[in-house]
């Protein structure tokens, strides 16, 4: 056998031999590498006379190409065997059962979400969002609290550094109030909205903690009333808690964005350590309970947001939802809402199955 026949024998049991990546890179390495041993033959060409060189050539070139071609033969083969071990060990057997017992469990926040979509849908409702992150324009100028308003100082907003390209200053939103003015913007008059969704304040005690969930409702059209809004609260409490003796009292406030302007309250008793909604606030063992703010929306927010005030009115509310959650389902901490502590998510927490439907029953079981 001649050298290079030699050398070329050597290369493929080499190279057939090779176990693994690393294996095959070193065999190419000693053989095609800068130091490797056909490279090196591959040098002597120059100092070959040129008759020699003719025939020594092709030869050697041969040799380098065909064991190139074996390496990446080699190369194929072992990434496919790595490949047929991977699908082997990796198999997923998408036949198994699902486990006995759910996994996971709807939030109380999320459940209620969906109860207050279902229910304000049926009444013609459109579910709107905002940014968390917002302009102070949006979160107050617009809403009818000037830089100096001093209901402005009473929301303990989180400011970051920042100012938007107008110059705004950006903040964590205080409210849900602002999707009022984006949604009068966006889409004019008329409007029937409801937006939930988070909203923070720099406030934290046993009721209270920064972050928590609003759900603000609009009304924009011709010839709106208080008693449009009184009827839809009621209709919706009605509704929400499940019993037909909701009273509700509408007691004067007063809100920038709002004018006149009302807090609404719930007639309730107490069931042992338990707060129980129904009933009339002013009856003997019954007391009235604050569940959020409303009134009629305020000619210089609908001036603000580009609708003419002489020829749309209409209501605004706003929603504490944790609030009315802990009253429906009888949680009474609220920080234990935000704590994700599995356990008290597997004892308040929903089935996904449960959907809030008004045909069912927007009152799931927990
Ligand atoms: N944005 C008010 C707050 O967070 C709640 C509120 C009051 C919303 C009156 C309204 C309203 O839409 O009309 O304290």
């Amino acid at each position: 056998m001649s050298d290079l026949e030699q050398l070329k024998s050597d290369a493929l049991t080499q190279i057939e031999a090779a176990g693994d990546a690393d294996a095959l890179e070193a065999v190419r390495v000693a053989f095609l590498g800068k130091q490797g041993s056909i490279s090196v033959l591959l040098k002597t060409l120059g100092k070959m006379t040129p008759e020699e060189r003719q025939t020594q050539g092709p030869a050697i070139q041969g040799l380098r190409a065909a064991v190139a071609d074996a390496i990446a033969d080699k190369k194929t083969t072992l990434e496919n065997a790595e490949l047929d071990a991977r699908l082997a060990t990796e198999k997923l057997d998408l036949t198994l059962p699902a486990p006995d017992s759910p996994q996971g469990s709807i939030h109380p926040v999320s459940q209620v979400m969906d109860e207050l979509a279902e229910i304000f849908a049926d009444l013609g409702f459109a579910v709107a969002t905002g940014p968390e992150i917002e302009d102070d324009w949006h979160n107050f100028t617009a809403l009818n609290m000037a830089e100096t308003h001093p209901a402005r100082a009473m929301h303990d907003t989180f400011y970051f550094p920042d100012v938007d390209a107008d110059g705004r200053r950006m903040l964590l939103r205080t409210h849900t109030s602002p999707v009022q003015i984006r949604a009068m913007q966006a889409q004019g008059a008329p409007i029937r909205i409801i937006a939930p969704g988070r909203v923070y304040r720099s406030d934290s005690d046993a009721t209270h903690t920064p972050m928590f969930h609003q759900v603000e409702g609009l009304v924009i059209d011709k010839g709106i009333h208080l008693g449009h809004l009184k009827w839809t609260l009621e209709t919706f409490f009605k509704a929400f808690f499940e019993r037909e003796d909701i009273t509700l009292r509408l007691r004067p406030s007063y809100f920038p964005f709002t004018e006149p302007s009302v807090e609404v309250d719930v007639g309730y008793s107490n069931e042992g350590d338990r707060r129980v909604v129904g009933g009339h606030g002013d009856e003997p063992g019954y007391d009235w309970m604050e569940l959020g703010g409303s009134g009629m929306v305020n000619a210089r927010v609908l001036e603000f947001a580009g609708i003419d005030p002489d020829e749309y009115q209409g209501f605004a509310f706003g929603l504490g939802i944790d609030r009315i959650a802990m009253l429906k389902y009888g949680m009474n901490d609220l920080r234990a809402f935000f704590d994700g502590d599995p356990r008290w998510l597997r004892h308040y927490g929903f089935s996904p199955f449960d959907q809030p439907t008004l045909s069912a029953g927007v009152g799931a079981k927990a």
